[in-house]
């Protein structure tokens, strides 16, 4: 056992289905991660970041098929959209888990044979509402007309033999986990929903295999199963850091510090995934940190209505920190958030080529002319305060009024023309902005890495380029 447990940090992301590129959603989820990954590291924890591909499925199946290709070698080329696409973005994740990954695939199957043979997964029969898109049974309450409001689809009826998981006898433990904020949910309201949820009514068994899919991995006990997705996905969270499937040697870094989801697969990751760890005996996640969703132009982003914002044509347009900045900067973190390409647009134009990048361009205009020395600022309380309650919009609402303070300062001061009547007040002032511009750029190093870092040296060697040219 690595010594420094204590002061491990590990987070997650969902692993994504690779069944397309992806999208700004993804690219939502994962920059937040990584800019809380950022963060702890400078807090000189150990951090873990994991990142990956959730790889099996009816709906995978469906598209390779509908492609012409073989599953695996359909799924290594999305697999690996997403990968560049985390390169793109400067996400420095730790690991990337697949779950085609073998090692995986065996701790699945290990963590199946257990259960299996405690009787917990049982064998049975399963009818219900599939959504292929969701990959989830659906109440009959969930669906308007029938159809899967997330996926606007008609969900099949679907009956056949099945392995189930008890869920009912651990209900009343994970509502209490859920009260005592020992699995804390966050935002609030989400912890609501789920407890108004599971004390409704007791939870049905859910079927874990699938006998119509063949793209999964087989059941141990009964190879004309394959296992049902999401049990399969769960499992990664743990064997992304290592994990053989042994109740034995679980990874130092479990349980997760912070697992972050959108509210899509909130409730599947707030009682499918806590039952199976509380079956298993394993400790639950610290926390599960819950997302809003981007709409665009008020609308859920969908390829037929057009509204989809492209997250190639972001990187394109506003480069790495543009873009980790316009997703953080959105919105409410928690909250559902509304973008538009025109907005985004005006918000780089107003915050980043007139607000940072102005503000970094005229403090280094200035520098030669004076002689004053600057101290050292360390991370901002308020900024740690923003991060350790996952507020990265705050966080940047609250850089950027120092940036906006400092533009208007330049303005009133009028600098310029100090260095020629008053070089003493001149000296003051410069102290005051190059302090100032060097917190911002120690405070922007976690959502802006590369920026933070031009703008750092840029006070070192006394000049810079432009940061942020004005678009269009
Ligand atoms: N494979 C499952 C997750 C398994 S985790 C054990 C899955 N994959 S997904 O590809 O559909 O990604 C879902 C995640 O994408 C959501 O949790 C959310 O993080 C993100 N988003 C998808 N669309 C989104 C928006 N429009 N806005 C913000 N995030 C959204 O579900």
């Amino acid at each position: 056992m690595p010594e420094n447990k204590k002061n491990k940090f590990y987070i997650t992301t969902p692993v994504y289905y690779v069944n397309a590129k992806p999208h700004i959603g993804h690219a939502y989820t994962t920059v937040a991660g990584d800019v809380l990954a950022r963060f702890h590291r400078e807090r000189d924890k150990d951090v873990f970041l994991l990142a990956g591909a959730d790889e099996h499925g009816l709906k995978i199946e469906k598209k390779a098929e509908e492609s012409g290709k073989d599953p695996k070698e359909f799924v290594d080329k999305f697999s690996q959209e997403f990968t560049s696409l985390w390169e793109s973005l400067n996400i420095k994740y730790d690991n990337f888990i697949r779950t085609t990954d073998p090692n995986h695939e065996k701790a699945v199957q290990k963590v199946l044979q257990k259960l299996y043979g405690e009787g917990v997964i049982y064998k049975g029969e399963y009818e219900g509402l599939y959504c292929v898109g969701c990959e989830q049974f659906k109440n009959e309450g969930d669906l308007v007309n029938g159809r899967c409001p997330d996926h606007d689809t008609v969900c099949e009826r679907v009956k056949e033999e099945s392995y189930l998981l008890k869920m009912a006898d651990m209900q009343d433990k994970l509502i209490a986990k859920i009260e005592s904020d020992k699995f804390l949910i966050q935002p609030e309201k989400y912890k609501r929903e789920i407890l108004s949820f599971l004390k409704k009514e007791k939870l049905k068994d859910i079927s874990i295999s699938r006998k119509n899919v063949k793209w999964g991995i087989p059941l141990p006990f009964d190879e004309s199963h394959t296992t049902y997705v999401w049990f399969d996905a769960f499992l990664s969270y743990l064997t992304g850091l290592g994990w053989g499937g042994d109740k034995k040697n679980i990874p130092w870094q479990w349980p997760a510090d912070v697992q972050f989801i959108g509210k899509d697969i909130l409730r599947v990751h707030a009682t499918i995934w806590p039952i199976m760890l509380l079956h298993l005996g394993i400790e639950l996640p610290k926390k599960m940190f819950v997302h809003g969703h981007l709409l665009s132009g008020g609308r859920k982003m969908s390829k037929t209505i057009g509204n989809v914002i492209s997250i190639d044509e972001m990187l394109e347009k506003f480069g790495t920190d543009g873009t980790r900045y316009l997703l953080m900067g959105a919105g409410t973190f928690g909250e559902d958030v509304d973008v538009t390409m025109e907005r985004m647009t005006e918000k780089y134009n107003a915050d980043l080529a007139n607000g940072l990048g102005n503000l970094v361009s005229r403090v280094l205009k200035l520098i030669s002319l004076s002689d004053i020395q600057l101290s050292k600022i360390n991370t901002n309380e308020k900024i740690s305060n923003f991060l350790d309650k996952i507020e990265p919009d705050k966080a940047l609402d609250y850089i950027w009024n120092i940036v906006r303070e400092n533009n208007k300062f330049i303005e009133e001061m009028k600098p310029w023309e100090l260095a020629k009547t008053n070089k003493k007040k001149f000296d003051e002032v410069m102290g005051k902005l190059l302090g100032d511009l060097f917190g911002i750029a120690n405070l922007l190093k976690f959502f802006m890495p590369e920026t933070s870092g031009k703008i750092l040296k840029a006070i070192e060697i006394g000049k810079t380029e432009a940061l942020f040219p004005r678009i269009r």
